[in-house]
């Protein structure tokens, strides 16, 4: 633990599609993260072009990132209201005011070292729980995603209930963490 990378966030460019590309191909990626409304695994260039140009204007829902590690791109990492996603919304029944975040880390040497808790604690600080009256946020990954729920715990959320989500066709194992829980 003698040096800590400095992680900071990035909007994403155009200039990062093939870096998202190449991460979306990744395997262990794939695995877990796909695009568009029914998670669509290893996507092709032009299926990124056509669900992350959108991201670029300044109205998007979704506001989408690349995660650096010192000067290096390591990563993507998304937020969005949940009830701007209304189907989605409807499967997860919680909160529509509450956030919710997607991400993963892309490159295979910094995966498993501990750093995706640490994006997430710094992420929810920065860009989630910095924004108006956002009190809750959402993870929600797959229920064999072991150790993305292990990740997500150690950065505070902790398991609500399983749902299924018709569009994706999977279920999602809905972890939720608050910005004024106890410490
Ligand atoms: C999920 C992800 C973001 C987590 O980031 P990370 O930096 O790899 O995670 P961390 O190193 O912070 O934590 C992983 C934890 O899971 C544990 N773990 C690893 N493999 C595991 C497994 N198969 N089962 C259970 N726990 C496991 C690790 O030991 C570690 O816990 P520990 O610190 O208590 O030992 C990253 O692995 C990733 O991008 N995976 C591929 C895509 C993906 O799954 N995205 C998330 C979609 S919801």
């Amino acid at each position: 633990m003698a040096d800590d990378p400095r992680i900071t966030f990035q909007r994403l460019r155009k200039a990062d599609f093939p870096l998202l590309h190449r991460w979306l191909n990744n395997a262990e990626v794939a695995l877990f993260y796909g695009v568009g409304d029914d998670n669509r695994k290893n996507p092709t260039m032009e299926e990124v072009v056509e669900e992350y140009e959108p991201r670029l204007k300044p109205g998007s829902r979704t506001r989408s990132f690349t995660i650096l590690l010192d000067s290096r791109q390591v990563g993507y990492i998304q937020c969005y209201r949940v009830g701007d996603y209304a189907e989605y919304a409807k499967a997860i029944d919680l909160d529509d005011d509450a956030w919710a975040i997607d991400l993963y880390i892309g490159d295979d040497d910094a995966r498993g070292r501990g750093l995706g808790a640490r994006v997430i604690e710094l992420f929810l600080e920065e860009q989630v729980f910095s924004l108006p009256g956002v009190t809750t946020c959402l993870l929600c990954p797959e229920p064999e995603n072991e150790r993305g729920i292990r990740a997500y715990e150690k950065a505070g959320f902790r398991y609500v209930k399983t749902v299924w989500v018709a569009e994706e066709k999977a279920y999602e194992y809905v972890m939720r963490r608050d910005r004024d829980r106890d410490a």
